[in-house]
């Protein structure tokens, strides 16, 4: 990290503890300035997606391995998100394939509360977001799944069902807005990006490019089939080069396709 990069990574740090200072003019503060921005939407949070894909929009191979498809500098990009928000959120598929730790180890900063959604309640306790010594985690499921009000050390959080799949996730991000917990990262993967996609939660969403070409595997994106080219997002978007990658910073706004808006979110 170049002096310039270190100014701009310790004023950032700064606004995340509640320090008003200016931030210097740097790639960095154009990628992460957006988060200390006040929150448009009514529930009061800013909700950040990430993934890293390949050049053919695929997160992992079909058996699940991912590890790694953006290069180091996504890596640090991906811990610096966690050291910047509040919560991390992954689906249950990611615990339970990479069994991440989600704790923030390449950069100075805190560890954020870290989320699971399992909807089906259907991953059991040995993986490492549920034992003891980690930053406390949340597990998020369906309120009709049986069970305790802990899961492993994790408390458990019962919400409803989406009619279209998953959870009501505007629930979830009411649940932790009434903890305080506001500056949203929701690191993957693709099946949970795309749900807050198609429920219209996302401000922001980096993606990652690299040039990787896998032809078969997870897709970043999973939505209800579309008709027409109209039928997606168009997004703005600034491109920053990260190593060999490129890292795209979709402005969603909270889009919704528009072949989910039929559905309730
Ligand atoms: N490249 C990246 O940026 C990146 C980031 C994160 C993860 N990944 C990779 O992406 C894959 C995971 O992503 P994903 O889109 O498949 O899922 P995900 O978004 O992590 O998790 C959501 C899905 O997990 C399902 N699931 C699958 N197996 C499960 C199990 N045994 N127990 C409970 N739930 C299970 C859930 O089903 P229900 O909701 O129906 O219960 C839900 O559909 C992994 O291979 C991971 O390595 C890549």
């Amino acid at each position: 990290m170049d002096d310039s990069e270190a100014a701009a990574w310790a004023a950032l740090s700064a606004r995340r503890d509640g320090a008003g200072a200016a931030l210097p003019a740097h790639p960095l503060t154009s990628l992460f300035a957006r988060l200390f921005e006040p929150p448009t939407a009514p529930d009061g949070c800013i909700v950040i997606g990430r993934l890293a894909q390949t050049l053919d929009g695929r997160i992992a191979a079909r058996n699940g391995q991912s590890q790694w498809i953006g290069g180091p500098g996504d890596m640090l990009h991906t811990h610096r998100l966690r050291a910047l928000c509040h919560a991390v959120v992954v689906g249950a598929g990611t615990v339970k394939h990479d069994d991440p730790q989600l704790t923030t180890r390449l950069v100075e900063g805190p560890s954020p509360l870290r989320v699971v959604i399992d909807t089906e309640r259907r991953l059991g306790t040995e993986y490492r977001v549920f034992a003891p010594g980690g930053p406390p985690t949340l597990l998020a499921c369906a309120e009709d799944r049986p069970g305790g009000p802990t899961h492993g050390v994790a408390e458990v959080l019962s919400l409803p069902r989406c009619e279209m799949a998953g959870l009501r996730l505007p629930a979830l991000l009411a649940a932790l807005a009434a903890r305080g917990i506001t500056r949203i990262f929701v690191e993957g993967g693709g099946i949970t990006v795309s749900r807050f996609l198609a429920q219209g939660l996302l401000d922001r969403l980096h993606l990652t490019v690299a040039p990787i070409i896998l032809g078969s595997g997870k897709p970043a994106f999973a939505l209800p089939e579309a008709q027409c080219i109209d039928d997606g997002i168009r997004a703005g978007w600034e491109v920053h080069r990260v190593g060999d990658d490129l890292l795209c910073d979709l402005a969603l706004n909270r889009a919704r396709p528009r072949i989910c808006d039929g559905d309730a979110p």
